[in-house]
């Protein structure tokens, strides 16, 4: 689709060159935001904080998130990125002095860098646990293990800092080769096994759970909404979690889609993007909880929640070696194609802004990655006690990302793509087939969308109640 570049993916070429690069064809750009969407967020995260948050009523309110605000915040980010044609700092820029308006707009743009960053920063050490359970499971080390044996596997995990940084420098060098390479048809052909094997796998894990006893009160945990059981803490989470989970605000889809070709429908691949991400969710939530019941676990165990309820499964189910070693696998390469569309941003902020080769800027955000990562291994063990407001590094590097930037980030993008560009912009680039769905999306992100997000705010700042 686009003239000059023949091969899939963005280039690789060291060099930033004149005529920006651009996907190759549509089906390139869904599956890097396929992707970078469906990750740890939704296999890890989903299942662990709708424990914490009591289930039903959590997933509810997700899920209206993702329609009402994931949906259409995507739309515009691709839409903003694609009309920046810029890395998301001064892509925003140049939007906002086309428009007339105030350079503080670039903000969006420097929050959405700093927020990839600080997520990438905790995603290469959750990432490395799932690397690390691929030669567990592999060894048989499952087989025929209870609840509390393998919860002490996992507990000695992460206690042991060296381990955890080998694995994450692991994730991280395969980041930053893949980010240096560009991704021509490596990323195409790893996420085009991915998602299938992730959703036959997944799928295999929910048939097991059926077979569980307990599987329809790990349904009823997951859809039997109970708002008693809704904290104001809860909606904010919920919210986060949409952005998180469709790589929102972070710089990830915004640099993405300033690699798409014009003549791409933003629409249709943002609803394609949001179906995938949210159908792995549910799946995994379905697979998790009734085994959760089943082995008398608690819901709300926290972020240890997969890697002890899967592994009592693939210990306990023919196969469950295979399964485990693939499931584990799978879940690795999901991490590493989300934590590449993490780093991309930052790669292009320092190419454009600094004219830095790709080695440089990758050696350089790389470095400042692994110390970071490194301040996450050791709030883990050595340094839990370590912690500012109650939080430990790794905790607060979570908090300020999915319950502050994103949503902020979320908030700014919709005024600024609602209120402050001209109205034909953003109808131009998102080229909506009716006027009637353009409107409707205007509304949305005028109205509804900001609306929306401060009254969260407001809620967890304990300015209104509900
Ligand atoms: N969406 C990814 C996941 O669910 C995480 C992510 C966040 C990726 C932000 C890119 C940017 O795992």
């Amino acid at each position: 689709m686009s003239d000059n570049y023949s091969s899939a993916g963005y280039s690789g070429s060291t060099k930033s060159s004149p005529t920006r690069v651009q996907w190759s064809t549509r089906m390139a750009f869904i599956l890097a935001a396929v992707g970078s969407a469906v990750g740890l967020g939704n296999i890890w995260k989903f299942p662990y904080i709708t424990g914490e948050h009591g289930g039903g009523a959590f997933v509810l309110v997700y899920l209206g998130c993702i329609l009402i605000i994931g949906i259409p915040v995507m739309m515009a980010e691709i839409a903003l990125g694609r009309r920046g044609r810029h890395n998301p700092a001064q892509g925003i820029a140049t939007l906002a002095r086309e428009a007339g308006a105030h350079p503080f707009w670039k903000i969006i743009g420097v929050m959405a860098l700093l927020c990839g960053f600080m997520i990438l920063m905790f995603y290469t050490v959750v990432a490395g646990w799932a690397f690390a359970y691929v030669p567990k499971a592999a060894s048989g080390s499952f087989v025929g293990e209870n609840g509390d044996t393998i919860g002490s596997m996992f507990g000695g995990m992460l206690a042991d800092p060296i381990a955890l940084t080998i694995w994450m420098t692991v994730v991280l060098g395969l980041t930053m080769g893949i980010v240096l390479r560009g991704l021509h048809g490596g990323l195409e052909k790893a996420i085009n096994l991915l998602m299938p094997g992730l959703l036959i796998l997944l799928l295999i894990l929910v048939g097991y759970a059926m077979t569980s006893g307990h599987f329809m009160e790990g349904v009823s945990f997951l859809f039997k909404a109970d708002f008693s059981k809704m904290t104001g803490t809860g909606f904010l989470v919920a919210l986060g979690h949409a952005f998180f989970t469709l790589s929102l605000a972070s710089g990830a889809i915004m640099t993405y889609g300033s690699y798409l070709p014009e003549n791409v429908s933003i629409g249709k691949t943002t609803m394609i993007i949001a179906i995938m991400d949210t159908v792995v969710a549910l799946a995994a939530g379905l697979a998790i909880f009734p085994l959760v019941f089943a082995n008398g676990l608690e819901p709300g165990a926290g972020p240890g929640l997969i890697f002890v309820t899967l592994p009592i499964a693939f210990g306990q189910m023919p196969f469950g070696s295979t399964f485990g070693t693939l499931f584990f696998l799978l879940l690795a390469v999901a991490a590493l194609t989300s934590a590449i569309s993490m780093l991309e941003p930052t790669i292009s902020w320092l190419t454009e802004k600094f004219k830095m080769t790709r080695f440089k800027a990758c050696m350089l955000a790389g470095s400042l990655l692994w110390l970071g990562g490194l301040g996450v291994v050791v709030s883990l063990n050595i340094g839990s006690e370590w912690t500012l407001f109650g939080k430990t590094f790794f905790d607060m590097l979570d908090y300020l990302t999915s319950s502050w930037l994103m949503p902020l980030g979320g908030l700014l993008m919709a005024i600024f793509s609602g209120w402050i560009l001209k109205k034909t912009v953003m109808q131009d680039e998102l080229g909506l087939s009716s006027t009637i769905m353009h409107q409707l999306w205007l509304f949305t992100m005028r109205y509804i969308t900001p609306l929306a997000i401060i009254i969260v705010f407001l809620n967890v700042l304990g300015i209104v109640n509900f």
